[in-house]
């Protein structure tokens, strides 16, 4: 195939510049701009990264047009189908779904991982108990590296697979800490003999003196938030662990800046402040107000849970999400409870709205996912803590790709300085 170049022309001197074109297997070509420096002096601009390839990846695809999210090739909606989040993790991880063996293997190994060191535990009561979660889990995850350090060789391939194995048997674990120190209650261990999901839900809803009963469907739907976040290529927080990784640091206190970067409301925040959305509206009667703040453009205020970034017809995760929410509603009769109530009244008038139909402003997943937590009985400081435990798998295969990708190079972007131009220091007494 013939060498792809576009030319870029200076004004001033007519000079040309000749850049490489990149092809990937899907979506737009990249234009390799590394040379541009050298051949121009120039370097480029380009704020929020809005139109840079940070890395060449062969994890997650994301065609925002058109809907479409695929791990490793695989459409979501059929891994949300057909697989649990353990095979979801081990196929970010090894680029290939595991047959009924690997599998069984996989399994194991993670279960042989999950308990923490007793010395973890006592971070917790380092903490207020009224401390958000998320500033919680930035903290205990960093203290991972602690743990885990001389033992971790980021240049090996096997130490880097011991770490991403570790880091997704323990999250529920220490996820789980979170909520049962905020709320006074003894931390509960975790049982190798149950499914991942099952575990997370007994160690953070179980109480130590009952037995915990696991209804199949709210186990179901939370396997199916934790697939449905598991990764999403290079979004913020991604990039924020691949920037911190590129120094060759401690892979948990990458995950722990990624785990800062995630808590932001732009971020993983949204399912929170949907929950929060509704609550300040509070009846169904108050819609109609709150439908005209979002589209007055003298008030800030937006419909949370509402658009986004990348998908601009769809959200294909909204889609599944949105199942799963009318499942958990109809198993736990709550489709009369005031708030999701409310949420459902919200969704319909969004769908139908010119405002939001013309602007293509869907619900996106966490308007959907914020439902069925809060149905759950999970509260809601705990959302985006629930999607950092998703996101860790994607967040250590992406670190992982990073690491053993040959072009490696340490992250440093430039800027375009506006600041005073060089100038002397004058003695204290003429200032
Ligand atoms: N409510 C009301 N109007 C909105 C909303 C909204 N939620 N979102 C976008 N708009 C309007 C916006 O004012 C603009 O109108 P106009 O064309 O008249 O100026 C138009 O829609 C396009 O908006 P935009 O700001 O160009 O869209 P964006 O791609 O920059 O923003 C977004 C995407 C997700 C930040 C935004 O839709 C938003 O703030 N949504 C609410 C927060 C939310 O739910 N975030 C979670 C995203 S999913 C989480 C994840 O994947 O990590």
């Amino acid at each position: 195939m013939a060498e792809k170049h576009v030319s870029l022309t200076e004004d001033e001197q007519h000079k040309v510049s000749k850049l490489p074109v990149m092809d990937g297997t899907l979506g737009p070509s990249v234009v390799d701009i590394r040379s541009l420096y050298a051949q121009t002096g120039y370097f480029t601009y380009d704020p929020g990264f809005t139109s840079t390839a940070s890395c060449s990846s062969k994890i997650t695809f994301i065609d925002g047009d058109n809907g479409v999210l695929l791990y490793r090739g695989y459409p979501i909606e059929q891994l949300a189908e057909k697989c649990d989040f353990l095979e979801v993790c081990y196929l970010l991880l090894n680029g290939e779904l595991p047959n009924g063996a690997e599998m069984k293997e996989f399994v194991t190994t993670i279960s042989k991982h999950v308990m923490v060191h007793e010395q973890l535990t006592r971070f917790y009561s380092g903490f207020r108990r009224d401390a958000h979660p998320m500033a919680v889990l930035v903290g205990v995850v960093g203290a991972l590296s602690a743990f885990y350090h001389d033992g971790t060789d980021v240049t090996c391939r096997e130490d880097r697979y011991t770490a991403a194995i570790r880091l997704i048997a323990k999250m529920p674990n220490i996820v789980a800490m979170c909520h049962k120190y905020s709320t006074g209650m003894p931390f509960i261990y975790p049982k190798r003999k149950l499914g991942y999901a099952e575990n997370f839900m007994r160690m953070m809803m179980g109480d130590p003196c009952d037995e915990y009963i696991p209804n199949p469907i709210l186990i179901r739907a939370i396997d199916r938030i934790l697939i449905l976040h598991a990764d999403h290529e290079q979004n913020a927080s991604t990039s924020t662990v691949r920037l911190a990784g590129s120094s060759g640091a401690n892979p948990y206190a990458c995950v722990a800046a990624g785990i800062a970067c995630l808590w932001g409301a732009a971020h993983g925040g949204a399912n929170e402040a949907v929950l929060n959305m509704l609550e300040e509206i509070g009846d169904a009667s108050n819609i109609p107000e709150y439908v005209a703040k979002a589209k007055d453009k003298n008030d800030p205020f937006r419909l949370m849970g509402f658009g986004h970034r990348v998908y601009k017809n769809y959200d294909p995760r909204a889609k599944l999400m949105r199942q799963t929410c009318h499942e958990v509603l109809d198993e736990l009769n709550l489709h009369n409870d005031r708030t999701f109530k409310l949420a459902m009244e919200l969704e319909r008038i969004a769908l139908e709205d010119p405002y939001f139909v013309e602007r293509k402003l869907y619900p996106n997943v966490d308007f959907y996912s914020g439902i069925v937590l809060r149905a759950l009985g999970i509260p809601t400081e705990m959302f985006t803590a629930i999607f950092a435990l998703a996101r860790s798998v994607g967040w250590i295969a992406q670190w992982d790709e990073m690491i053993s990708d040959p072009e490696l190079k340490i992250g440093r972007p430039r800027q375009l300085y506006r600041g005073v131009p060089q100038r002397d220091v004058q003695p204290i007494s003429s200032r």
